[in-house]
């Protein structure tokens, strides 16, 4: 019997965090892959191991990628071992291997969630055990072979998981700054704002540059997991270890064509803390991005604004108030955001602020008809699009700063 890893298409499902879903499915169809349903945290498609090789090593956007074995009606726990101990998981566990198991389960007749992976679990090793008189080790663990549960009412899925640890870990995070966005949310707000990967690009506030760091990886048509060295794929019996080297040297060369065609773009990143330079200029570093990225150390609004005939974008992650910062002292700092942008506005940039306080953000004046939800972790956050500042706001802040002008 052939290999399964690149002969047998079947369902996909990627995940994501809220919000991102519709930016994951516009990378899935630039990949040229079929969107067949765009959900909360997830967007389906269709494809076979070898294509998870691919996605994995370029989605910017998606948690993991999960490849579908088996969807079935269970009612109680044991409908789960009934079932999975039929699947041939030799034809994709090596016997010799170690697995872990991970879950979502909503179900009236469950409590504790381990009992479904513990069925899972069982329902392997009985089969390994059987059918190569030998079963795998398993565990907690996402280092190896990854199997997902997905069991909400009666209908259960189950899914070789492809790729272990979530994609949004890159990597490139040398030095740790304060309140850091997750790789894959930076990619999603880049995305959604529209930014042609040529005009310049703005980032004050940048903290340790995740922002700025995928801007430079998009502008040069970086796959974001190209240098990753453990994927949940490589543990498979059936893995192809062409299928990577293949892929991998594809998204090299694009590489190298991106990073040439995206010489002349520059992206401008800055933060008044020396702490969160220092540990910008680490990670900007470490991903290999250093010639694209200009990062000073200024405030906001000594950050540069460089002429552009082309349309550039800035986006500003400025703090919530929450983990950092001082809710009082930051009414002035997201007015500044609204000066900032009126003035990158006038030098024809679009102007995007992600918070986490969106309250904070309105009673300073910062206004705007469109935004956007995504989430930062468990923080539900706003994407405003081009706000602008009362003309309360505007007042007070040429009260405080009247040697700056903000353009109509
Ligand atoms: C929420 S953090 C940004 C995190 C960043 N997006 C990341 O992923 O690492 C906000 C940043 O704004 C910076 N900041 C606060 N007030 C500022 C100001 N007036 N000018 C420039 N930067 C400022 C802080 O030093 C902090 O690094």
């Amino acid at each position: 019997m052939p290999s399964p890893f690149n002969s047998e298409p079947s369902k996909l499902v990627i995940t994501c965090s809220p919000g991102v879903a519709p930016a994951l499915a516009r990378e899935l169809s630039d990949l040229s892959f079929p969107v067949s349903d765009v959900r909360e945290t997830s967007v389906e498609s269709e494809g076979t191991l070898a294509d998870c090789v691919r996605l994995n090593l370029r989605l910017r956007t998606a948690h993991r990628v999960l490849y579908a074995l088996d969807v079935f009606r269970a009612r109680r726990c044991d409908d789960i071992y009934d079932e999975l101990v039929a699947v041939p998981w030799e034809r994709y566990l090596d016997s010799h291997g170690y697995f872990s198991v991970d879950r979502s389960v909503e179900n009236p007749t469950v409590r504790n969630t381990n009992l479904p992976a513990l069925k899972v679990k069982d329902a392997i090793a009985d089969r390994m055990r059987n059918a190569t008189g030998r079963r795998p080790d398993s565990g907690n663990e996402r280092t190896d072979a990854c199997i997902f549960l997905h069991w909400v009412g009666d209908r259960a899925s189950v899914y070789i998981d492809t790729t272990g640890q979530s994609l949004s870990f890159r990597g490139y995070r040398a030095v740790s700054s304060e309140a850091p966005l997750r790789e894959s949310l930076a990619a999603a707000l880049i995305l959604s704002s529209g930014w042609d990967g040529r005009a310049p690009f703005l980032n004050p506030m940048c903290g340790g540059a995740t922002i700025a760091v995928e801007a430079a990886w998009i502008a040069q048509n970086r796959a974001p997991a190209l240098r990753r060295e453990n994927f949940a794929f490589m543990h498979l019996s059936c893995f192809d270890p062409s299928a990577l080297t293949r892929e991998r040297a594809a998204a090299e060369r694009d590489w190298t064509e991106g990073a040439r065609d995206a010489a002349h773009v520059r992206i401008f990143a800055s933060d008044i803390d020396s702490e969160a330079v220092a540990a910008a200029r680490a990670n900007v570093e470490a991903a290999q991005c250093e010639g694209a990225i200009r990062i000073d150390e200024c405030d906001l609004l000594r950050s540069p604004i460089p002429e552009t005939p082309e349309r550039g974008v800035a986006i500003l992650n400025p703090p919530y108030g929450g983990r950092i910062g001082d809710p009082v002292r930051l009414r002035d700092t997201y007015e500044d955001v609204g000066a900032f942008l009126a003035i990158a506005a006038d030098a024809n940039y679009d102007g995007f602020v992600l918070t986490g306080n969106p309250d904070l953000a309105e009673a300073a004046g910062l206004l705007c008809e469109r935004s956007r939800t995504f989430f930062s972790g468990a923080l539900e956050c706003k994407f405003l699009e081009n706000p602008v500042l009362s003309q309360s706001a505007r007042r007070r802040f040429s009260r405080r700063n009247p040697d700056i002008t903000i353009p109509k």
